[in-house]
């Protein structure tokens, strides 16, 4: 599946030698869908662990492995320039110390010093060398000249050793990519508050009520802001799906907890995206203990439940006082009369924008990848998204909030 902020981006893959060559062959092919253009350069110790043909083979381009070509002399100018990013993945020790020497010796290091894009490494080595004050002197200088990190993770290394020193995983290098692309987007400068997942309200130690929310649309949404350039912090509710790279993670249980945590979070941010599933009640008593059958007399056992409260309402009226957050957006999760209901929130909560689904459908909102939506905005517009990935509906819903806070902005300056 494409993904807007890789799509026709231009990649040079700059592999080095290193065991963890093998990574390199599966992010190239993510970057390629996801529609990034992947020119790989690979060094000739890389070409030791890999050959040229398993990243032909996967990015559909030619690969790079010598400085010299009769037929395209200046080969380092002019991969270096057409880059969007370049990514060295796995960096060794060696690659390391040449970038932060200037030396130029093979095609991947003078592309670096030709390059006017970011820089991005994914350092891989073994034992201590990763530790060792050489690496650690170079790591500082190119980090100070603004090189992008990615790692390296702790773990288990080639050697067997434990360590510092693993190539992160390429999912995850995924994920400082975009980071790495979208960070003078939209919503570059801005602070966003995304809440995702359902909240759990215990009954007992063992026990609790809950619901179906999978946290996927929160999940795309946190990650579209990210991609939009947004520093963004995630409330989230149980979730078992990865989170996307760049995010701080705030973990909750309970709509309580959520509430205290949405309300600290957007003292200081510009828009709230409030897509969790927010429990209405919780247990009014939480038994210490774990309930026994035998509590009750009968075969029913009742549970009385309060009210929790409206975390979108209370934000209404903190915003009132402090203006915090600039925009709000919320969801609408109906299973009749959506449209009705989703105006009577957007006025009830005080939000810039609701967004309505329809969750009775089997092909939207609970637990699927999909999501149909109508955007209703406090001006009285509506937009309607039809059927598509959550991560879609989240760039567009993302690029609604960004276009509200770029009027509030200009409406300031003038
Ligand atoms: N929400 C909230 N606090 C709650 C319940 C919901 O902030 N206690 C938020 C949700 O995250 C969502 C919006 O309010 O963005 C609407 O949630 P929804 O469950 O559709 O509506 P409710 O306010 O719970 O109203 P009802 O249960 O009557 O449909």
């Amino acid at each position: 599946m494409t993904v807007s902020i890789l799509l026709d981006k231009r990649i040079v893959l700059g592999v080095t030698g290193s065991i963890a060559c093998y990574k390199a062959v599966d992010l190239a092919s993510k970057l390629t869908q996801a529609g990034a253009l992947v020119d790989v350069v690979l060094t000739e110790s890389a070409g030791r662990f890999v050959t040229p043909l398993s990243f032909r083979s996967v990015t559909g381009r030619p690969v790079h492995d010598d400085l010299w070509n009769l037929d395209d002399h200046v080969r380092h100018v002019r991969l270096g320039e057409a880059a969007d990013l370049l990514v060295i993945a796995p960096a060794t020790a060696q690659t390391l110390a040449k970038l932060a020497h200037g030396l130029a010796d093979n095609l991947l290091a003078v592309t670096a010093l030709a390059a006017r894009c970011p820089l991005l490494v994914a350092p891989a080595m073994d034992g201590g060398m990763y530790e060792h004050p050489a690496t650690q002197a170079n790591v500082r200088l190119l980090r100070e000249r603004g090189v992008l990190f990615a790692g390296p993770a702790e773990g288990r290394m080639a050697s067997g050793l434990v360590g510092t020193g693993r190539m992160v995983e390429p999912a995850e290098l995924l994920g400082h990519i975009r980071l790495a692309l979208g960070r003078n987007g939209p919503l570059a400068g801005r602070r966003v508050v995304v809440t995702a997942g359902p909240t759990e309200e215990p009954v007992d130690p063992v026990r609790f009520l809950s619901n179906r929310s999978s946290g996927r649309q929160g999940l795309a949404l946190a990650q579209a802001a990210l991609d939009a350039g947004a520093q963004v912090t995630l409330v989230a509710g149980p979730i078992g799906e990865a989170l996307p790279v760049g995010v701080e993670h705030v973990p909750v249980g309970t709509a309580v907890e959520m509430r205290d945590a949405v309300l600290a979070a957007v003292a200081r941010a510009d828009a709230l995206l409030m897509a969790a599933a927010v429990a209405d009640f919780r247990p009014a008593q939480v038994a210490q203990q774990k309930i026994k059958k035998t509590v009750a007399e009968t075969d029913d056992l009742a549970i009385t439940l309060a009210r929790n409260p409206d975390i979108l309402a209370e934000v209404k009226a903190q915003k009132e006082k402090s203006g915090r957050p600039l925009v709000t957006l919320g969801f609408a999760a109906e299973t009749e009369n959506a449209l009705a209901y989703g105006r009577d929130k957007l006025e009830r909560k005080g939000l810039n924008f609701i967004a309505v689904n329809d969750v009775s459908a089997a092909d939207a909102g609970f637990a699927v990848e999909t999501n149909r939506v109508i955007l209703l905005s406090a001006d009285g517009s509506r937009v309607e998204m039809p059927l598509q990935s959550k991560a879609a509906v989240a760039e567009q819903l993302v690029q609604h909030v960004a276009d509200s806070l770029e009027t509030l902005s200009s409406q300031q300056r003038n």
